[in-house]
This record gives C-alpha cells, sequence and structure tokens, in this order.
C-alpha cells in the first residue's frame, strides 16, 4: 500500500474531480461522474462517465482516467497512488464493483476517495475489493 493522502491533497484531487464531470456525458441516467488519478509522478489523468444509448456500453469515469493513464505513461510504468471520483452534485459516488476490479489489477497499492453516507472517506484498493479475480500471465 501507497502513502495516504492528507487532507490538503485529498480536497485538491476531489476539486479537479467535480471540475473533470463537467464533461460527463450522460444524457440516459443524468449522474455526471468525474475521476482523477494522480500517479506517483505526481501527473492526473481525468475521466467521465460516457453514456450510450446501448446501456451496457456505458463506460464509468474511474475506468476512462485508468484506462487514459495506461494509454499515456504504459501499464509497467504507471503507479497510481490514489484515484479520486465524484458524482456533479455532491452525491454519494463510491466506486462500482467493475471498478474495484479493474483498480485492484491497475492500481493495487492507491487510495479511492470517495462521499459516502459518512462523508469523503480514503480507502485502500485491497479493503474496496478483498479476494479479487486473479490471473497470473504467461
Ligand atoms: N458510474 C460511474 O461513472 N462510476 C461508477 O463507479 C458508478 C456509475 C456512472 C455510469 C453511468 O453513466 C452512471 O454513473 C449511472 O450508473
Amino acid at each position: 500500500m501507497g502513502t495516504r493522502l492528507d487532507d490538503t491533497e485529498c480536497e485538491q484531487l476531489m476539486e479537479a474531480a467535480r471540475e473533470a464531470s463537467s464533461r460527463a456525458f450522460a444524457p440516459w441516467s443524468g449522474l455526471r461522474v468525474g475521476a482523477v488519478l494522480l500517479a506517483g509522478s505526481g501527473e492526473t489523468y481525468r475521466g467521465c462517465n460516457v453514456e450510450n444509448s446501448a446501456f451496457g456500453l456505458t463506460m464509468c469515469a474511474e475506468r476512462v482516467a485508468l484506462f487514459s493513464a495506461v494509454a499515456e505513461v504504459g501499464r509497467e510504468k504507471l503507479e497510481v497512488r490514489a484515484l479520486a471520483l465524484v458524482s456533479a452534485d455532491g452525491s454519494s459516488c463510491p466506486p462500482c464493483g467493475a471498478c474495484r476490479q479493474v483498480l485492484a489489477e491497475l492500481a493495487p497499492d492507491a487510495f479511492v476517495i470517495f462521499r459516502d453516507q459518512g462523508g469523503v472517506r480514503q480507502v485502500p484498493v485491497g479493503e474496496l475489493l478483498p479476494y479479487g479475480f486473479r490471473m497470473s500471465p504467461e
């Protein structure tokens, strides 16, 4: 596990995620979600949810941010320190199960920052998905 973000870093990343939510494409659910990934290098990578009228093709904000970071730096060089996730309306927004699986594989040492009924939480990926699916590459 990496180092927890302090309160200021946490707020800055949440604010950047709120900004990213302004580019969400969510005409079907109306839920606009933004995510920002903070890499060990200090670089950040943004994501927002992108919906589709064939609903199952919708992509979550977290995975857009994660895949964008992989596309920019490559999986081998990518070290994810944290990922913040917010909904534009300030409602509770913990990561969905599919995103937890992708986080476990691409960002196993990261913290995920989100709001739930208890307030803003910063949770290690390992706690979000115990007993996640794993497969070793050949
Ligand atoms: N959504 C995310 O972007 N991330 C999640 O972890 C949960 C759900 C989006 C997908 C869809 O566009 C909308 O929220 C409603 O499910």
